[in-house]
């Protein structure tokens, strides 16, 4: 048997029309859901999610844009592409259409060639976005590491140039032992430089044993959705000493308000990654690459159940007509640099794997300021 092409759920009053729809598509190898009613539909997509939807607009009770408008507005079908069906005679709205949510639509009766090039198309495409979003994560990752690789540098090569300064003074006080009568000030002065080299070498190796920890902890949680244990105030400044390189030239500080001994279970991959995004959009976004100066306070509170955080930064801020479109995918302001998908990818961690909620608001010439919420069991 053939793999299936992609799960569809078709949703159609008229039984003739599921049926003709079902038999053209499963020849084709997709795997078929049908539903007779809105109700029917919004039920089938709990147990599982369609890859897309076929719904008809003239259905009795709840219409096609009803249903659409229901799909766009839950977080777990929000994503999956909308096709409407309309009968020729329908009076059909496509402006509507479009305006709730729906990617394309075919007209009855069914042209088979033309239904199955639009849905082909539609998954294709939506295949090609999760794609380009799941390769930003792992841009994301990427800068991680080079960001690692850079930091770790300086710290080993001290620690490489002090360690061969102690071999130096090693030979060095060998060579003064070795004479008939020994130079005690000498002796001294080369005994202190091997201390000093050595509290060099070790406060260097130490540094980077730090950078090693914080990084193996954010690399992996960062690949990883799994639930632990974590300090939240430890989780933000492990985020921020992996972004250290991009900060540390900037006049910009960031002020963390978090209680201690904070300690959740959640995805600290997630709460990772928001921060990463917001505070690279901060520096990138709010203060022009780090070229302007500023502050960025991060005030954690803990709300019962929920953790309270509220992310500002003091930058350019957001033109309000752009405001609504920050968490759209592929949205951004900086068009072959950016690849618009950060917010989104912030939201959808935030609403999705979290159960949380996100907002953000935006006084233009004075910063933004983003508002999550998200449940999480204490321990
Ligand atoms: N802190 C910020 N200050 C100003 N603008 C911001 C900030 N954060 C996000 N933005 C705006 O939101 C857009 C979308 O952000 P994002 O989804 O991360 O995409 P990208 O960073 O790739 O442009 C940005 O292009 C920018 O216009
Ligand atoms: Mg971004």
């Amino acid at each position: 048997m053939q793999p299936s092409k992609g799960n569809i759920l078709i949703v159609d009053d008229t039984l003739a029309n599921l049926h003709v729809l079902t038999q053209m598509l499963t020849e084709r190898g997709y795997k078929i859901r049908p539903a007779n009613s809105g109700n029917m539909a919004l039920k089938s997509v709990q147990s599982t999610l369609p890859d897309l939807i076929l719904l008809d607009i003239q259905m009795p009770e709840m219409d096609g844009y009803e249903v659409c408008e229901k799909f766009k507005a839950d977080n777990k079908t929000s994503d999956i592409p909308v096709i409407f069906i309309s009968a020729l005679s329908d009076v059909f709205d496509k402006v509507k259409a479009f305006s709730v949510g729906g990617v394309d639509y075919v007209t009855k009766p069914f042209q088979a060639e033309e239904v199955l090039a639009r849905v082909e198309t539609h998954l294709r495409l939506h295949r090609l976005r999760q794609e380009l979003i799941q390769s930003e994560k792992m841009a994301s990752l990427g800068r991680l590491v080079a960001g690692f690789a850079h930091e770790i540098n300086t710290p080993i090569g001290v620690a490489v140039t002090s360690a061969s300064t102690l071999q130096v003074y090693a030979k060095k006080i060998n060579k003064l032992l070795e004479q008939e009568e020994v130079d005690i000030d000498e002796l001294v002065s080369a005994l202190e430089m091997i201390d000093e080299g050595a509290n060099l070498t070790l406060s260097n190796l130490e540094r980077a044993a730090d950078l090693v920890t914080s990084f193996k902890r954010t690399a992996v949680d960062q690949t990883s959705e799994q639930l632990r244990l974590f300090d939240v105030k430890e989780a933000i400044k492990d985020t921020i000493n992996t972004l250290h390189n991009r900060f540390k030239k900037t006049a910009i500080e960031i002020h963390i308000t978090c209680p201690k001994d904070f300690v959740i279970y959640s995805v600290p991959g997630a709460f990772e990654q928001i921060l990463t995004n917001l505070l690279m959009n901060s520096l990138i976004h709010g203060f022009d690459e780090g070229k302007n100066a500023g502050v960025i306070p991060i005030t954690v509170r803990r709300e019962g159940k929920h953790l309270h955080l509220e992310y500002s930064d003091t930058g350019k801020g957001i033109a309000p007509e752009n405001l609504e479109k920050i968490f759209e995918p592929f949205f951004t302001t900086h068009r072959g640099m950016g690849s618009g998908l950060g917010m989104y990818i912030c939201y959808n961690i935030v609403t999705r794997q979290l159960h949380g909620s996100m907002t953000c608001d935006s006084t233009l010439g004075k910063g933004v300021q983003f508002l999550i919420d998200f449940p999480f069991e204490r321990m």
